[in-house]
């Protein structure tokens, strides 16, 4: 499909001798080394692809590189080496002019503090994107205002941004990005400024609306949680490089190394793990009709984790996970759900949710 994001073996080396410094870090020269000779490698050798509908996650620590890759992808910081393609086009091979041609027309960015202007009203700053096409006045108008209703905002449009709260101001922004019609949408911790309750809100949101809008949406977080619920796909960046791209599942599960496996050791596993990922597959010796079936309980290999730990509570049994035909394809047992947690409290609480 034409709007696929692909970033090729992308560097991005600030400071001095950045060609010299890629090719030594192509030769295996390591990322302090340079910096100890005052040599910044924020981004080293950053290969992707992203599908339409697609939300691919990045995350990792502060000074990770997570901003430095996303201004690459949209042309605001052109990469010391690689290439990034949208839409079939190469964007590292563009001038200057028509690279601000795409970025107008194809690509929106959604910034944690996002800059409304204050002395202009709810819908001129929906529309403001818009005026930056060129886009004539009443469709203007009219694509912002259904923008502001997708995002939960009918009814403001005349308001200030001063009398709209913190999550709502970040909604006028999304309204923002969403009314340009772009098919790439590039989010650097769009949510990561508001509080708990709201940041849930404007998750679901996006879930929602990608739902119909299938849009090609890069999303950097710091959060575990919201990478969990949003991606699906998960890079995992450290010092500059990815280190694991996976699904959420992939990451908790099977980290490709300590870094990522530290990273997801908070995460609430039991929202996103299913029986399939937790079961054990060596079921010898056991038989779906094992004589207990009053007492054990029976899942799908889609069955959530929460559900599994509520179900193993009930019978105190390991719970039998059956495929479609009614074949046993593995079984659950307590100490399992237990492992998978991290400790015999949350299993409870997770029993009890
Ligand atoms: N313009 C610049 N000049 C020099 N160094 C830079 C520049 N921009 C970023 N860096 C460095 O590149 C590295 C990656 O920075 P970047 O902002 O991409 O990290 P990040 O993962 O987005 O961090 P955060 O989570 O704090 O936003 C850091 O070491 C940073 O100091
Ligand atoms: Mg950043």
């Amino acid at each position: 499909m034409s709007s696929r994001l692909e970033a090729e073996q992308l560097y991005k080396v600030f400071g001095r001798r950045p060609d010299e410094a890629v090719d030594r870090l192509r030769e295996g020269a390591d990322r302090e080394g340079l910096r100890a000779e005052g040599t910044t490698a924020a981004v080293i050798d950053a290969s992707f692809t992203v599908d339409p509908g697609q939300i691919f996650v990045v995350m990792g620590l502060s000074g990770s590189g997570k901003s430095t890759l996303l201004r690459m992808l949209n042309g605001l910081l052109e990469p010391t080496a690689g290439h990034v393609r949208f839409d079939g086009q190469d964007l590292t091979a563009l001038s200057d002019r028509e690279l601000r041609a795409v970025r107008a027309q194809k690509i929106s960015m959604v910034f944690q503090h996002f800059a409304l202007f204050p002395h202009r009203s709810v819908l001129e700053n929906a529309a403001y994107g818009l005026a930056v096409q060129g886009v004539p006045k009443a469709e203007r108008v009219e694509r912002a205002t259904e923008a502001l209703e997708l995002c939960g905002l009918k009814g403001w449009e005349k308001s200030w941004p001063d009398e709209l709260s913190g999550g709502m101001q970040q909604r006028v922004g999304l309204a923002r990005a969403l009314a340009t019609d772009a098919d790439l949408l590039l989010m650097d911790e769009s949510f990561s400024a508001l509080d708990p309750l709201i940041r849930r809100d404007m998750q679901d949101q996006l879930l929602q609306l990608q739902k119909t809008l299938k849009k090609t949406i890069v999303f950097i977080t710091h959060d575990l949680n919201e990478a969990m619920r949003l991606g699906d796909r998960i890079a995992v960046m450290r010092d500059g490089r990815i280190v694991q791209i996976g699904s959420a599942e992939d990451i908790l599960v099977r980290p490709a190394d300590d870094y990522v496996a530290s990273f997801t050791k908070d995460v609430d596993r039991s929202r996103v793990l299913t029986a399939s990922a937790v079961m054990d597959t060596d079921v010898s010796g056991a038989t779906a009709d094992c004589g207990c079936a009053d007492d054990c309980e029976t899942a799908t290999p889609d069955t959530p984790f929460t559900e599994l730990c509520a179900m193993s509570a009930r019978s105190g049994h390991p719970v039998a996970v059956l495929d479609a035909k009614h074949r046993l394809v593995g079984v659950v047992a307590q100490e399992r759900l237990i492992g998978f947690l991290g400790d015999a409290e949350s299993a409870q609480e997770a029993a009890h949710a």
